[in-house]
């Protein structure tokens, strides 16, 4: 049968119901480049072992480029009757240079070797746009902490007030994990540049091809170890669906907090027109659907993880055709950060932030009752004394409705002794920020320091 690479042994075709089943075309022939690439390169270990003339090597590579251009523009496509890429690819070969030179590409290789290096190649280029979205995210996030050097807003823990903090500082707790994410990409790269060409089917060839020349051929660092290995692990591809999904989680919990801080109620930035959206029937709406679609695609992802991870899940070796579920949960994963990350790091370079009422609440919720206690530890008082005085202080001013600064020298000295005046220089906003100016704390200085080591750690990737 035309475009089939199997047969001789059957006596009757697939039935309908099995073609429909197998075909994998319509989300495998993004990989059509990168097979014809992958073709070439074993045209040339097939003349290196002898197994092409000179001249059938030239017109292998010849038909090949002519192939690619007419996937490129679309005059060849795949057919109804195409099983995966890799069948109609020959079929494309075989129309272009005949079946006598077409007919031998496919010698010393199987489709499973073939589509774990392809998922590979293609792998490592969509990883390069994902770090260019990444990247953007973090430049984002970078300018908006520089523009706002002094910015004050409340700290939280279990989204009550805590501490008072930097904005730069807050903003940058974001960047970390991407910059980190970033790293893991870059650690990634190393394992996924192995190519599983030359594994065979499971067991390697008998042909003498040389699957170092082929690895090089495509731009990868060498062949695999084990072709058992090669052609049944997915490994490389859970991870990088593993980093998609942590960069999409990360991402999520911003978006979580831009939508919140956009609220009424925390009135924290205003979001742009040309990242926000309207209502159909509300005049005055002005939605935050970047970060709600940015924060529902996460969950998105991370379906097509799991999907993934329970595929291989107790897999036996080699390799075995539920492997072919591998390859849109990946495509899924990259398409999604591909529309996420862009208009994500959009939203994130043009809020406005609202920086006299972020201040303005910085202190609140008695926010400065950690700078109360760790004043009067300097002044001697064991911690253990010094959290009872300064919480017997919030309970003093909760019950009257007051701020920490408001009682009278009088009042503080009646809840302590050591509670004297001199605690009043602790009750402001910068200055407990100023103070925290240890590694990684949120004065000014600490972060100044800060952003350079995390421009070094960007610049080193
Ligand atoms: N389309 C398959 C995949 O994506 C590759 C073909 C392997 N088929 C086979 N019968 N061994 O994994």
């Amino acid at each position: 049968r035309e475009g089939s690479l199997w047969g001789g042994r059957f006596a009757d075709g697939p039935s309908p119901e099995l073609v429909a089943l197998s075909r994998s075309t319509h989300f495998d022939w993004r990989l059509a480049q990168h097979d014809i690439r992958g073709s070439k390169a074993h045209a040339t270990a097939l003349h290196a072992a002898g197994h092409l003339t000179d001249d059938e090597l030239t017109g292998m590579h010849a038909a090949l480029d002519e192939l690619s251009a007419q996937v490129a523009d679309g005059t060849f496509v795949a057919a109804a009757t195409d099983e995966d890429v890799h069948g109609a690819l020959e079929r494309g070969l075989i129309a272009i240079a005949g079946p006598d030179l077409g007919g031998r590409i496919r010698a010393g290789r199987s489709r499973n070797d073939q589509i774990a290096t392809l998922v590979r190649m293609w792998m490592l280029e969509a990883s390069d746009r994902v770090e260019r979205g990444v990247r953007a995210v973090i430049a984002a996030l970078v300018e908006q902490a520089e523009a706002h050097p002094s910015a004050a807003m409340p700290g939280r823990t279990h989204l009550q007030h805590a501490q008072p903090v930097l904005l730069s500082h807050h903003l940058l707790a974001h960047a970390w994990p991407l910059v980190r994410d970033l790293e893991r990409l870059a650690e990634w790269r190393v394992r996924a540049s192995a190519s599983p060409y030359g594994a065979g089917a499971l067991a390697g060839s008998s042909l003498g091809l040389d699957p170092a020349l082929v690895a090089r051929e495509l731009g990868l660092s060498g062949p695999t170890e084990n072709s058992l290995d090669a052609t049944s692990a997915r490994d490389v591809v859970a991870e990088l669906a593993f980093i998609g999904t942590l960069i999409a989680t990360n991402v999520s919990r911003l978006s979580e907090e831009i939508i919140l801080w956009s609220t009424r109620e925390f009135g924290f930035v205003r979001l742009h027109d040309a990242f926000s959206t309207g209502s159909s029937i509300m005049p005055q709406k002005k939605n935050p659907d970047v970060a709600e679609l940015a924060r529902g695609k996460a969950g998105r992802i991370l379906g097509d993880l799991t999907g993934l991870l329970a595929t291989l899940k107790a897999l036996p070796l080699a390799y075995n055709r539920d492997l072919q579920e591998d390859k849109e949960p990946i495509f899924d994963i990259v398409d999604q950060l591909d529309l996420v990350l862009p208009a994500f790091a959009g939203l994130v370079a043009t809020l406005t932030f609202d920086e006299a009422r972020m201040r303005s609440l910085a202190p609140e919720g008695f926010a400065l009752a950690t700078d109360v206690a760790e004043w009067l530890v300097r002044e001697r008082v064991p911690f253990r004394e010094a959290h009872e005085i300064a919480g017997a202080l919030v309970q003093h001013c909760e019950e009257r409705g007051i701020e920490l600064h408001e009682p009278s020298d009088a009042d503080y000295a009646a809840i302590d002794p050591r509670l004297t005046a001199g605690v009043r220089a602790v009750l402001d906003v910068d200055g407990a920020i100023a103070s925290r100016s240890g590694v990684g704390g949120t004065a000014p200085s600490a972060v100044a320091t800060q952003l350079a080591t995390l421009r070094d750690r960007l610049a080193a990737l």
